[in-house]
């Protein structure tokens, strides 16, 4: 995603997730590599015994394969059983490894999606569609208004969520669906949507129009959709009563430990106990009770704070601004704190100033603490309109990406995966305290039993043993590494929980390389978890954008190196990109195969990498590993961001929001057979780039880790490709596999600002353009662009990617 404190011209643009706002010298492994190998086949003995029945003739041949290296771990006990569901149950996962039964996509840069023969793409909910019948259609020419009943802009994270003809929610409807969908971002493409583009942006701009911030503050947060199908395709229902917009608007409860907190009172709640609304929803996840999760990621930078602000701030309180990214004469993204309402007496605009200007000791007169009441995981009930959306604090304050569930076991603890997606930031499981009960499944009051299961429990963050252990580092008091902290000394636990950065800090956590989504394989637990990039990776001895000191290369990021694409535009002029240029997916195993564990083992799923990486043919240098996968024109891939399991397929799907590669080829959607953790084996990685992993010009620097088995083009392959400046995101399906939704952000984002006015200067046109989709909507090949939920079937009607 992208937000800015000021829009800069395009080729100065800044991912807010490049930032690195992390000071510790928290966990170079590379020092501390060097003995703890064991060397025990991973498949061996009970273990070996458990995939083989479990995973098929695919696991077999990989053992057969040989990882040697791995590390000793306790055989996993048997299989968790299914999880527990509302009646009707979902599908099971699959017994046996899917086998991909699609052609490859090519690389693709034209401006239109592409998707195997055999399938057919629909848009099917784009930015500005009306969810009301008395809101007009999208005229898309910038004077639509009225964003609170329509579609938000820059959909992301999205689930779906089955309901009856009768209306009750249902695992197994296929026909029928509410789909919550996040609307995280406008930065791009927010001069799209007034008739010539924003005004009074400029940090040195008069106040901003209220009509113009109405319609961006209300085109983020969440969509609820009901969507229907008929003839074999979804459509969203206008008139159900179930369509809502949620948004930065929308009243909300704090659940957990730091309800109440001094840390969230502002005028708006003087208690501590809500706030008004929700921003930067990247990724999402859902509840074994049925509501929906999505999460806070890059909220700082909307925030105003004062040029004078620091004097009037305690030491704690700067260490905690400096540790979010938050500065002292930050502007605030869209300036929506410049506005002046027609209600004098409306805060709306006011609260995104978080500078401490009233006179009261506690902040109940201003909005100083506003930026604490963001940065967190929201659940919703999709099936109660009405419903007070709760921000459970148990599961920590930082960049959330999304917060998705260990598969739920009857009598154990409910675990979720989180990644804090900013350079150089942490891994993070919540468990509740809570056993798993099945009456839970279904239950008359789902915000209830969210506030069971999400408000009473630990929140870890993971520490990357170099021997391919790991350890789930707890952030409490009774951890002596934070009660103890000299950095930031924490008063409590709701103190830790809002700065939950520097309580991991504080632990030694491992920095890790932009932490995006995290998926559970529904049939065996293990959790995989994208890391997207890191140009700071290897640069040890100097600082990050933030004046902060770089990770060095290590075990469980073990590549640095020098790519010469473009990293601003697509198809700019070459540029060198260093560091881990094209990310990685992580794989963990919980110790026994329980979600509570307090260690893992981790391996490297897969690496990120263009094809002909280390052939020495368009690199700066020539690399003998960076394409560790075995990576082809059938597969290869940079940054990956959304990796979610089809429950009907078993598939690992990938997706990419990529600007390394993008010089080849638009983002994409990429099909995986998962494997499992061991399969591959123990390898050494030669880092010898022209720059200076290791101590600085020491290198070549080699770099012993654990990675999956390779690839090849029968096990993991290209599905889909975006449309220009489109990043891929968002992943769903209707339970019998048979409709798959995906949303393609911001196409088009790489537009200047100063070309609203000119059609054919837009970078894209989608979907208006019927590139690769029907026509969708008014402006045909002029079209400004829109993000979009796209649908994807099979022209047989099958599962997808079967
Ligand atoms: Fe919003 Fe980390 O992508
Ligand atoms: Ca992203
Ligand atoms: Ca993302």
């Amino acid at each position: 995603m992208k937000n800015l404190p000021t829009p800069p011209a395009p080729n100065e643009f800044i991912d807010p997730d490049d930032l690195d706002n992390n000071p510790t010298s928290n966990t170079s492994l590379h020092e501390v590599i060097a003995s703890r190998m064991h060397r025990r086949h991973l498949l061996r003995g009970g273990v070996g015994a458990l995939t083989a029945a479990t995973l098929g003739p695919l696991a077999l041949s990989a053992c057969g394969g040989g990882s040697d290296g791995f590390p000793v771990f306790p055989p996993a006990p048997a299989p968790a059983p299914a999880p527990a569901s509302p009646a009707p149950a979902p599908a099971p996962a699959p017994a046996a490894e899917p086998k991909l039964g699609f052609s490859a996509v090519g690389k693709d840069l034209a401006d239109r999606i592409t998707v195997p023969p055999g399938y057919t793409a629909t848009v099917i909910y784009a930015t500005g569609d009306s969810i009301d019948p008395a809101i007009t259609d999208y005229k898309n020419d910038g004077s639509d208004d009225t964003f609170g009943r329509r579609s938000g802009d820059q959909h992301d994270g999205m689930h779906y969520f089955g309901l009856t003809p009768d209306s009750k929610p249902s695992l197994s409807s296929t026909e029928r669906a509410l789909m919550c969908i996040n609307h995280e971002a406008i930065n791009g493409t927010v001069m799209f949507m007034h008739p010539n583009g924003q005004t009074n942006i400029s940090s040195s701009a008069g106040p901003r129009p209220e009509a113009e911030a109405l319609k961006e503050v209300e085109a983020h947060g969440a969509s609820v959709v009901e969507i229907a199908k008929a003839g074999g395709k979804f459509t969203v229902v206008k008139n159900s009563t179930f369509n809502r917009r949620v948004t930065p608007r929308t009243p909300m409860e704090f659940g957990g430990p730091a309800r109440g907190s001094a840390l969230l009172k502002t005028v708006y709640s003087p208690a501590g106990t809500g706030t008004r609304g929700m921003i930067g929803n990247c990724a999402s996840g859902y509840t074994p009770w049925g509501t929906y999760l999505t999460c806070e990621e890059n909220f700082a930078g909307f925030f105003r704070r004062g040029s004078a602000d620091d004097a009037k701030r305690s030491a704690k309180e700067l260490v905690a601004f400096k540790r979010i990214g938050l500065a002292q004469g930050a502007a605030g993204g869209q300036r929506w704190a410049t506005v002046v309402p027609a209600d004098n007496a409306d805060t709306e605009y006011a609260r995104w100033d978080t500078s401490n200007i009233g006179a009261s000791a506690d902040g109940t007169d201003d909005f100083r603490n506003t930026a604490n009441t963001f940065g967190w995981v929201v659940e919703i009930d999709p099936y109660n309109p009405a419903s007070t959306p709760v921000k459970h604090t148990a599961l920590g304050r930082f960049a959330h990406e999304g917060a998705w569930p260990s598969n739920p076991v009857v009598g154990k603890p409910l675990a979720f995966y989180m990644g804090d997606d900013s350079r150089s930031e942490y891994v993070y499981k919540y468990v509740s305290k809570a056993v798993w009960s099945a009456a839970d499944a279904n239950p008359a009051d789902r915000l209830a039993t969210g506030s069971k299961y999400l408000d009473d429990g630990t929140l870890y963050a993971a520490k990357f043993n170099a021997d391919g252990s790991g350890t789930w580092l707890k952030l409490d008091l009774s951890n002596t590494a934070i009660s103890g902290n000299s950095a930031y000394a924490f008063a409590d636990l709701a103190d830790v929980l809002v700065n939950a950065r520097l309580a991991a800090d504080a632990a030694g956590a491992t920095k890790c390389d932009r932490p995006e989504w995290t998926a559970v394989n529904p049939k065996n637990g293990e959790i995989y978890i994208t890391m997207t990039e890191n140009p700071d990776r290897g640069s040890v001895g100097t600082t990050s954008s933030n004046n902060v000191p770089n990770p060095d290369v290590d075990p469980a990021f073990p590549r640095y190196w020098l790519d010469n694409k473009g990293i601003s535009t697509q198809n700019a002029a070459a540029s060198v990109s260093k560091g881990d240029v094209n990310g990685q997916v992580m794989r963990i195993r919980e110790t026994g195969n329980d979600a509570s564990a307090p260690t893992f083992n981790w391996d490297i799923f897969l690496f990120g990498s263009q094809a002909r990486a280390d052939a020495g043919l368009d690199d700066v240098n020539y690399q003998q590993n960076v394409n560790l996968s075995g990576l082809s024109d059938f597969n290869d891939f940079s940054k990956p961001d959304g990796c979610w399991f089809s429950r009907a397929s078993g598939i690992l799907w990938i997706e990419t929001d990529d600007n390394a590669y993008t010089d080849v080829t638009n983002c994409m959607l990429l099909a995986a057979i998962p494997g499992e953790y061991g399969d591959g084996g123990k390898i050494d990685v030669v880092n010898q780039a022209n720059g200076k992993p290791g101590a600085a010009g020491t290198g070549p620097v080699t770099v012993s880790t654990f990675a999956g088995k390779k690839m090849n083009d029968t096990i993991f392959k290209r599905f889909l490709t975006a449309p220009l400046g489109a990043e891929v995101t968002g992943l769903a399906e209707s339970p019998d596999g048979k409709a798959l939704f995906i949303n393609i952000q911001h196409p088009g984002e790489n537009t200047a600002a100063a070309n609203i006015a000119t059609p054919a200067k837009y970078e894209s046109h989608w979907p208006g353009n019927g590139a690769g989709v029907t026509p969708y909507g008014a402006g045909g090949s002029t079209a400004r662009p829109r993000s979009a939920t796209v649908m994807i079937t099979k022209d047989d009607g099958g599962i997808i990617g079967l």
